[in-house]
């Protein structure tokens, strides 16, 4: 059953298709990611859905509910985890759960029980009575999670979780994002870290540019990932005609893009070693190393997308500082 219904959604910011048409369905009790660089829409998607933006045409539905003209019912139900945190310096950890549990209407004492067991399950027990401005970055992020948890919503959104925030953190909030899942929460997520994508969506939607370019399935787009056989040849000396001479002997194979002493070749069936060797020994070119490689999906992505992962790279770098 799909859980989140999206059709030809947009949004413009005075001329500017910040969000260009996207539909995409979430089905209920899953992962669902959206995976794409600095700009894409991912942000302004996000908002649109959790009612933080307006849309400026398209339609969504939630659980049922029209998303746009009743999206206070949809609020409800859901929870939102920002990726610049909507929570009160002033206040501390604790009287910050406790807050948002009051918006939703929870009793005071299971407020207090909910936000205590939340406060544990982020290892933030300790510094739960601290203000929120003197927590850490990653402190900061998790107890921001742990408010969008509070009211035990069914649907879950988060924006980026994992950007910029220490390895230990990183992982506690991955664990505590299929541990949610694992009880039947459906997440909607965002990241531009594919490493994220892979390990935690089950469906992941590629976006660039404001368009949604392809919906998939981590798992099919890895079986399609290993049909595609690459072996990567090392050699010392360079000789620049030896690419087009190989491309001439071995017609089925294409070339990846590999270091100055390397070459990486592609071919979609079976590929055997020993025609390779034995052309590269008729060149004069000694081989030093010659291994296969497992295309990951970062490689997807690439082939996918059409961005080059540095460019991904750096603006990973370039967040959270
Ligand atoms: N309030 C706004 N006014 C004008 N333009 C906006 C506004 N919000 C977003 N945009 C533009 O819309 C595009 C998409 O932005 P968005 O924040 O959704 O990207 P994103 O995929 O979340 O990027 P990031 O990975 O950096 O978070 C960008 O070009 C951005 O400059
Ligand atoms: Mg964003």
């Amino acid at each position: 059953m799909d859980i989140i219904k999206v059709k030809d959604l947009s949004k413009d910011f005075d001329g500017f298709k910040a969000v260009k048409s996207i539909s995409f369905n979430v089905e209920k009790g899953e992962v669902f990611g959206f995976l794409g660089p600095n700009g894409a829409g991912k942000t302004t998607t996000i908002n649109m859905l959790t009612g933080l933006a307006k849309p400026s045409s398209g339609e969504i539905m939630i659980a049922g509910r029209d998303g746009i003209r009743e999206i206070k019912d949809v609020q409800r139900i859901i929870g939102i985890v920002p990726d610049e945190s909507n929570l009160y310096d002033e206040m501390s950890g604790f009287e910050n759960l406790v807050f948002c549990a009051s918006l939703y209407g929870i009793k005071k004492k299971l407020r207090e029980q909910r936000a205590e067991s939340l406060l544990k399950q982020f290892s933030l027990e300790d510094t739960g009575d601290r203000p929120f401005k003197a927590y850490s970055k990653g402190m900061k992020r998790k107890l921001t999670i742990a408010a969008g948890m509070i009211h035990e919503p069914e649907i879950l959104f988060l924006d980026e979780p994992t950007t910029g925030i220490d390895v230990e953190s990183a992982r506690q909030i991955r664990r505590m994002i299929e541990e949610l899942n694992g009880k039947g929460t459906t997440i909607f997520l965002t990241t531009h870290y594919i490493e994220d994508a892979e390990r935690l969506c089950h469906r992941i939607g590629f976006i660039v540019s404001g368009k949604v370019i392809k919906v998939s399935r981590v798992q099919d787009l890895m079986a399609n990932a290993q049909e595609e056989k690459i072996v990567e040849f090392r050699w010392n000396s360079k000789d620049p005609g030896l690419e087009n001479s190989l491309l001439s002997t071995f017609p089925e194979i294409t070339l990846k893009p590999s270091s100055a002493q390397s070459i990486r070749v592609s071919s979609q069936g079976e590929m055997e070693l020993m025609p390779f060797m034995r052309f590269f020994e008729e060149q004069g070119v000694k081989i030093t190393e010659a291994k296969i490689i497992r295309p990951s999906l970062e490689e997807v992505f690439v082939n996918v997308t059409g961005i080059e992962l540095d460019r991904l790279k750096k603006e990973k770098e370039g967040k959270g500082k």
